[in-house]
């Protein structure tokens, strides 16, 4: 890719799909599914409306490609009997005209066992995430491994068969493809852990099969967290490595998954922003991964894009993407306001009222119960600035 630090440029990926502008809709998961991972109406008008608006691209929440990998009460794409809520995702996705990505996922240890059972819980070794009371996992035995690349291939098929114009593979936020990248969680010995070498063959074989299975015809992009700020964690140097192998799988592109780009900070795992973490990366992972994939893959920058002035900055860092999270809750219209200068009348803080969230922002009631459940992480009226 040749960055371009004007947002408003269309690009078109290696998979042939040319997007309209650098904006990206940040996978949000809903939490706000049926229970069999069906999508609720409540979810595909959150996502529709945001998705009427001027995004390049818009990513689902992350849908589930196995029973036993459920982290939220999202939707699945599991089985041919998620088709129809899949199509249904995919035309509230593409909106008029626009382009749909559906994001995919396993939780593996931190799935949740009130959604998968007491006893199904799972990871690439016996070690519990450094989340409050997690549960110890069992390690996965190589049949399953092998079932789960196959589910991840199955995923993306249902994604194409239902309409979707891209896949994600959700291989960031502490999810099973990052722990096996991780040395923290990934203590295995056989050819799936070890040396970086052997922690890379899962996040590898997962974009190998899933670009198998859509062909080249299919945008298929890769989101990793740039580094681990917890002890023992991989560092930025062997994210880049990743970045260049995925590159070489044909990803279209590598999505950057951090809180704030500008503070170079990934998702905590414990998710508890008030700790201070060891180490900060000094250089910007935006710069490192795209020098990494040195054009191969766009790159696609998050976390903290809240101004054009943001988005600029990231694309002069190095992105070609800029995807945008919390902004678009707090403000379903937010890219269509940037794009035409108004930048006063951009919402920038939730409502004080629960329900008013839900009404007015068109957010579904769990969804609104887990944002306000994490206090700071997005501004409130009268809470903070
Ligand atoms: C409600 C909510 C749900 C999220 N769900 C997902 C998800 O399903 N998949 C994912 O990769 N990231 C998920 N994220 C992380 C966002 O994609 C994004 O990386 C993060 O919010 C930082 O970007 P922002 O500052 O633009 O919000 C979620 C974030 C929020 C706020």
């Amino acid at each position: 890719m040749h960055s371009s630090s004007d947002p408003w440029s269309p690009l078109t990926l290696r998979s042939g799909t040319t997007l309209r502008n650098r904006f990206l809709l940040a996978p949000m998961t809903t939490d706000s599914s049926h229970p069999d991972g069906s999508a609720t109406e409540a979810e595909l008008t959150y996502l529709s409306r945001r998705a009427a608006t001027g995004f390049g691209a818009v990513i689902t929440s992350c849908a589930y490609v196995h029973p036993a990998g459920r982290a939220w009460q999202g939707i699945g794409a599991s089985g041919e009997f998620h088709l129809d809520s899949l199509r249904a995702v995919a035309r509230a996705a593409r909106g008029d005209g626009g382009v749909g990505i559906l994001q995919i996922y396993d939780g593996g240890r931190i799935a949740l066992p009130e959604l998968i059972g007491p006893d199904a819980l799972r990871g690439p070794s016996a070690v519990p995430s450094a989340r409050p009371d997690a549960r110890t996992p069992r390690a996965l035995r190589d049949d399953e491994i092998e079932g789960l690349l196959a589910a991840f291939g199955q995923a993306a098929a249902y994604g194409v068969k239902a309409g979707f114009d891209g896949i994600e593979i959700h291989g960031a936020n502490h999810y099973l493809i990052h722990q096996f990248f991780s040395p923290r969680a990934n203590r295995r010995t056989d050819l799936w852990g070890g040396n970086l070498e052997a922690r890379m063959r899962f996040p590898l074989s997962v974009a190998r099969v899933v670009r198998e299975t859509v062909g080249d015809a299919v945008t298929v992009g890769f989101r990793i967290t740039p580094f681990e700020s917890e002890t023992g964690g991989y560092t930025l140097d062997d994210a880049a490595r990743l970045a260049d192998r995925l590159a070489a799988e044909g990803m279209d592109y590598i999505h950057i998954s951090m809180d704030n780009f500008r503070r170079n900070s990934p998702q905590p795992e414990d998710r508890d922003w008030t700790k201070s973490r060891q180490q900060v990366e000094s250089r910007n992972p935006i710069e490192a991964i795209a020098e990494a994939v040195d054009g191969h893959s766009a790159v696609v920058a998050s976390g903290g894009i809240r101004t054009l002035d943001d988005a600029r900055t990231a694309l002069t860092a190095g992105a070609d993407l800029v995807a945008i999270g919390r902004a678009a809750l707090v403000d379903p219209e937010w890219v269509d306001k940037i794009q035409a200068g108004a930048h006063s009348q951009i919402r920038t803080h939730l409502p004080p009222d629960a329900g008013d969230i839900e009404s007015t922002l068109t957010i579904p009631p769990r969804m609104v119960r887990y944002l306000l459940s994490r206090p700071g992480w997005i501004p409130r009226v009268g809470q903070d600035s």
